[in-house]
């Protein structure tokens, strides 16, 4: 069956697992979800995630050997994330990757969870095409990289705030839409008219491949509450929320688009990708092809579930990581931050 790697994924507010052969062929990949428990908060609170991660590693892990039909003593090694994200999260994927390590005695290794994202590409397709510029577009990153190997990338541009999820999120609650904002925005979006309010369109200094979304929310909160924020929140009818909803989608979509156009033409890249929750998007890759500098350029838009947060990518790139001897010993840490990030 190749090389079996589990991946384990708690960094956030889904715990998953996946068994992955020879880096690529995704034999379960199992992803509980706790939206539930956030949705009130319109957050994640990592205290709740942390505590609900406890609870939910070992049947996850249990299912992912059952649906990939594997039993812990066929692996060849076991891959977690252990950066960046919210300790208490990822130290429950850590301990429960550093317990089977242990138990049967394999080697284990520390991924970075942006990284991963990036990585979703070559598990999509094994012969892109290099170097690849790649979009990271998530909750907690919004990053551009140049990929010239698997595994070896250099990132040209990073959001100085927010990410562009985070300015989803954040939008759909001022707008009464639900949490994760991304998916809501883009379902009430579909009805709107992109053109009726103009957000605005943070590009930073001509040729800068940095990313600011701070702006864009307080951009919404002042077209609801008025200048000096001097009403309260208008109740909103549907055409409206849809109405909004498409403009602030566009305005955060186009920023990417265009932080993508201008990467492309800086450094003439031999095809591009995206990954992270927000290139779920349907709008975000239909404006990618349609683009005239990016639509010519080989496209690798991963399947959703390899978008957002998920196990499969991490023992993908968990298993490069080891055949290249950057397995890790149980001293393994976990950190909030990439190493070496701005
Ligand atoms: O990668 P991810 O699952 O977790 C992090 O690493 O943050 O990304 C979650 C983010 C959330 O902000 C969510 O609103 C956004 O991805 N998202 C979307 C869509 N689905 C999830 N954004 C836009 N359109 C979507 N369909
Ligand atoms: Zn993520």
């Amino acid at each position: 069956m190749g090389m079996l790697i589990l991946g384990i994924e708690t960094s956030c507010d889904e715990t998953a697992a996946a068994v992955v052969a020879d880096g690529r062929e995704i034999l379960s990949n199992v992803i509980h979800s706790q939206v539930s428990l956030h949705r009130r908060f319109r957050g994640v609170v990592p205290e709740v995630a942390s505590r609900s991660h406890t609870s939910r590693i070992l049947p996850v892990v249990e299912q992912a050997f059952q649906d990939a039909r594997v039993e812990p003593g066929q692996l060849a090694g076991v891959a977690v994330t252990n950066r960046p994200g919210m300790i208490g999260c990822l130290l429950v994927g850590l301990a429960a990757a550093k317990a089977l390590s242990w138990i049967q005695d394999i080697p284990l290794v520390g991924v970075d969870h942006v990284q991963a994202h990036v990585h979703a590409a070559f598990m999509t397709d094994p012969d892109l095409q290099l170097p690849c510029l790649s979009l990271v577009a998530s909750g907690g990153h919004t990053a551009l990289y140049l990929v010239r190997a698997p595994g070896v990338t250099e990132r040209i541009g990073s959001t100085r705030d927010d990410a562009a999820g985070e300015a989803l999120d954040k939008g759909a609650s001022q707008l009464g839409l639900s949490y994760p904002g991304g998916p809501a925005i883009e379902a009430a979006a579909v009805d709107g008219d992109p053109a009726s309010v103009r957000f605005p369109r943070s590009m930073l200094e001509p040729g800068s491949l940095d990313f600011s979304f701070s702006g864009i929310k307080t951009a919404l909160l002042y077209h609801l509450r008025g200048p000096g924020l001097q009403r309260d929140l208008p109740s909103l009818g549907a055409e409206q929320v849809a109405d909004l909803a498409a403009a602030y989608q566009a305005a955060v979509l186009e920023v990417l688009v265009g932080k993508l156009r201008r990467a492309a033409l800086a450094h003439r890249p031999s095809s591009v990708a995206i990954g992270g929750g927000v290139a779920r998007n349907c709008e975000l890759r239909r404006l990618i092809a349609e683009d005239s500098e990016l639509g010519g350029l080989p496209l690798v838009f991963p399947p959703q579930e390899l978008c957002s947060d998920n196990g499969a990518m991490i023992a993908g790139l968990g298993t490069l990581l080891l055949q290249n001897d950057h397995g890790a010993n149980m001293s393994l840490q976990a950190l909030a931050t990439s190493r070496g990030a701005r």
